[in-house]
């Protein structure tokens, strides 16, 4: 079956067409990272118009790309939250008036679920798996027990991981969104140059705090006035996040017996978190998943991938669904 999947949660436009809930047929993202970075982060409103100009033409392109017209689809999956309420209805009313005018079934999906199922996309692995979603807006621990089975371990107290990556980057001018920029910055930087703190969480919690870390750069960046070289602030701002982000999810899986750890979302695309932590696990027996990057940050084909399972469940959506910017799993 062919699944058509929509994403507008935040600023990437993008779609994708699904064969049987894991081939790839096409994918398409449009970013809008040249409309946000002059303002140091994503402007709704200019998100949604934008969205607004693209979701058509990405669609229409998703399609050519997989060499399909709408009646060959079994179903849609489009994002209904959480995200950007504006952004999220452009995507949403989109696939509706297709849905009805093509009579096809279709389903708004979680884009927190799309996220942990990502690794589907990838390669088959077995049930139950701890997954770390680490993006702009999201840090995340769920066991995921099955398709549509998760349950939540912990999260952040404060800022995303995604999102300190972003403010620092914009404190020290790198541009929007930071990660990618701040992966590649500090391959050249030393990482133990800066000894920034680690958030130490209580015993058996299984939490995450960021706003420590990136006020203390922010800091450092005041005191040293330039003096150190950016790239070695990088290395060791990004080490520290790295430190934090394993620590309570190897954690998790050692006491829960868990022995495959997924990485979702944005900042699993990282490059040192990805290193570090397949290291970290297999010192513990586990082993580390991890999507190719490009199916870590927002995608078409994860919103059709969890489409097409609740497709199967016989889940099905009517033209009643509403965007939910808040939606939890
Ligand atoms: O999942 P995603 O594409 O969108 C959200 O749902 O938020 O994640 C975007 C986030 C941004 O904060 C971005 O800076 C971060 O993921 N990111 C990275 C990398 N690539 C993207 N963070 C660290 N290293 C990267 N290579
Ligand atoms: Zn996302």
């Amino acid at each position: 079956m062919l699944v058509l999947g929509v994403e507008t949660s935040c600023d990437d436009t993008a779609a994708a067409v699904l064969a049987d809930g894991r081939k790839i047929v096409s994918n398409i993202v449009s970013s809008q990272d040249a409309v946000h970075s002059p303002y140091g982060g994503v402007v709704p409103e200019l998100a949604s118009r934008q969205h607004v100009r693209n979701i058509l033409p990405i669609i229409d392109a998703a399609l050519k790309q997989a060499g399909i017209s709408l009646g060959n689809l079994g179903g849609i999956a489009v994002t209904r939250g959480p995200g950007l309420v504006g952004s999220l209805l452009v995507g949403l009313s989109a696939v509706k008036a297709i849905a009805y005018r093509w009579n096809i079934p279709y389903v708004g999906v979680n884009h927190l679920e799309a996220h942990l199922l990502a690794i589907f996309l990838d390669r088959e692995i077995p049930f139950p798996y701890l997954a770390l979603l680490a993006s702009g807006g999201h840090t995340l621990l769920y066991v995921v027990r099955g398709f549509g089975d998760y349950r939540f371990l912990g999260g952040t107290r404060d800022d995303a991981a995604g999102e300190a990556y972003d403010k620092v980057a914009k404190m020290m001018g790198l541009g929007y969104p930071g990660g990618r920029v701040i992966d590649q910055l500090s391959k050249s930087g030393n990482a133990k140059a800066v000894a920034f703190p680690r958030a130490r969480m209580k015993k058996g919690s299984h939490e995450f705090s960021f706003s420590g870390l990136k006020t203390a750069v922010w800091h450092y960046l005041k005191e040293s006035r330039g003096g150190t070289p950016p790239a070695e602030v990088a290395a060791s701002f990004q080490e520290a996040v790295v430190d934090m982000l394993i620590a309570p999810t190897l954690r998790a899986a050692i006491d829960l017996d868990i022995k495959d750890i997924v990485l979702a979302g944005g900042v699993a695309a990282n490059s040192r978190l990805r290193a570090k932590m397949t290291e970290a696990a297999a010192a513990e027996g586990i082993e580390l998943h991890a999507p190719p990057p490009a199916l870590c940050t927002d995608n078409g084909a994860m919103i059709a991938l969890a489409g097409y399972h609740m497709l199967q469940r016989g889940l099905r959506d009517d033209l009643h669904l509403n965007a939910d910017a808040d939606l939890t799993l």
